[in-house]
């Protein structure tokens, strides 16, 4: 099991040191916290593993505003987020520039939490599948890469994917693709455990509740 935290554009370096100062998940879970990139350095610090948020696909270059996977392998990060749905929607990524960013990322020894999912348009007009087979399909197959499935419509609203609606498109996801599959969309901790319980979820990819260390540990304790 893996239970990353997206921190998203919360924590700075003092709040992300007075976080982990107390923070002790369990060891038989794989734990990723992912602060904003000025936050790094102080997370790789106390120890935890991290992944930043985003990565450009070139080592270095006139991209004014992007940091290279090059640079968080420096810094000590483990690996980064790519293509999730608030850089798509507010940030001009596309299947392409997703795929550019996740292949760059396994190109410097890092890993990648490749993120996707349908709108609640796509859903309603029946395109969830055609939308999953198409952000699937761009993504490398690589023992360093997992995906998440994070439905649009369930991200930070409070409405979680049900576990059946989860399970099935994580099969699909599945029969697509060999790569593990984390589940998002307002994870919290009183219905992690069911999600997590469903045979094709192997994870959970965490915004708002993985801001406080009470609920976080919760859910990192849910997945045991
Ligand atoms: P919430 O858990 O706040 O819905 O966010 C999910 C998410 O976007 C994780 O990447």
């Amino acid at each position: 099991m893996l239970i990353a935290g997206n921190w998203k554009m919360f924590k700075g370096p003092h709040e992300t040191r007075a976080f982990l100062a107390g923070f002790r998940p369990p060891d038989d879970v794989d734990v990723v916290i992912c602060p904003p990139y000025v936050s790094l350095a102080a997370a790789v610090d106390a120890g935890v593993t991290v992944y930043a948020q985003n990565a450009h696909w070139e080592r270095d270059g006139a991209y004014t505003g992007e940091v290279s996977a090059a640079m968080l392998a420096e810094l000590g990060v483990r690996g980064s987020i790519i293509g999730h749905s608030e850089r798509r929607q507010h940030f001009c990524e596309t299947d392409e520039t997703v795929r550019l960013r996740a292949e760059a990322v396994l190109d410097a020894g890092l890993g990648v939490i490749a993120c996707l999912g349908e709108t609640e348009g796509e859903r309603e007009a029946g395109a969830t599948e055609e939308v999953l087979r198409r952000q699937v399909a761009v993504l490398p197959e690589h023992e360093r890469l997992v995906i998440a499935y994070e439905p649009v419509w369930a991200i930070g609203t409070g409405r979680t994917a049900s576990p059946q609606q989860a399970q099935e498109a994580h099969a699909l996801i599945k029969s697509l693709h060999a790569a593990q599959v984390l589940y998002g969309g307002s994870v919290k901790p009183d219905n992690a455990a069911e999600l997590l319980a469903q045979p094709d979820v192997d994870g959970a990819l965490v915004g708002g509740a993985s801001l406080d260390p009470t609920s976080f540990l919760a859910i990192c304790f849910a997945a045991r």
